[in-house]
């Protein structure tokens, strides 16, 4: 089954936990946070105190994007904030088993984000420790970006990789994804998809989220 995964960098943050609530009434599986520090991506976001004050709006995946560098760093404080699931990027860590295991030995989701430039195949000996591989389709830092087309080839490629070592992986695509082509990465492998503007866009978060799901 196909997930969404709506990307909050794109709510009204000025009623951020009600949007959280019309996202999950919506049918939201997951809700993505994208946490940026300004240095592996030219832009900041948000972090912990705005996480735990979400925490008690929704009980649904806490699907935690880290465009951190050295995420290592900070595992510990993002599953106090209440993640269930930590995406890490291949780029930003230099011992990226050691944090996948550490993740896992905590009980969580593990997924590594690779950005559009880094080929697939670095993931390969790492895919059978993985939940999640996170195909990035924009280069990460802002939302309303323009999908890269080439992003389709990568989510073909980690589907091979997964079918040959015989594991059911979550594919996820994020950037750029509106219902324009939101069959496209469907019909590539992606399971899990993440739309930012095009699900707040004009305040119509529940009419976006249904044409985004009858775009599956
Ligand atoms: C980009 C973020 C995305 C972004 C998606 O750095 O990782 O999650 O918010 O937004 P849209 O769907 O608008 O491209
Ligand atoms: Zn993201």
């Amino acid at each position: 089954m196909v997930k969404l995964s709506p990307s909050i960098l794109s709510a009204d943050f000025a009623r951020l936990g009600e949007q959280i609530k019309r996202i999950d009434e919506a049918g939201a599986e997951f809700i993505h946070i994208d946490v940026m520090d300004g240095k592996f991506v030219p832009n900041i976001s948000f972090a912990f105190p705005i996480m735990k004050a979400l925490r008690p709006i929704t009980k649904k995946i806490f699907d935690v994007h880290l465009m951190i560098e050295e995420p290592s760093r900070f595992i510990d404080e993002f599953i106090d904030s209440g993640a269930d699931m930590i995406t890490v990027h291949y780029e930003a860590d230099r011992h990226i088993d050691r944090t996948i295991n550490y993740i896992k030995s905590k009980g969580k989701l593990a997924g590594v984000a690779i950005n559009p430039g880094t080929s697939t195949v670095v993931l390969k000996d790492i895919l059978s420790s993985l939940d999640m591989v996170l195909i990035m389709s924009v280069n990460p830092g802002f939302g309303g970006q323009k999908f890269i087309d080439y992003s389709l080839n990568k989510i073909r490629e980690i589907k091979n990789m997964a079918s040959d070592i015989g594991k059911e992986i979550l594919i996820q695509v994020d950037g750029g994804i509106d219902t324009t082509n939101i069959n496209k990465v469907v019909e590539a492998g992606a399971n899990v998809i993440v739309a930012g503007s095009a699900v707040f866009n004009g305040d119509k978060i529940e009419e976006n989220m249904e044409a985004l799901k009858r775009g599956i």
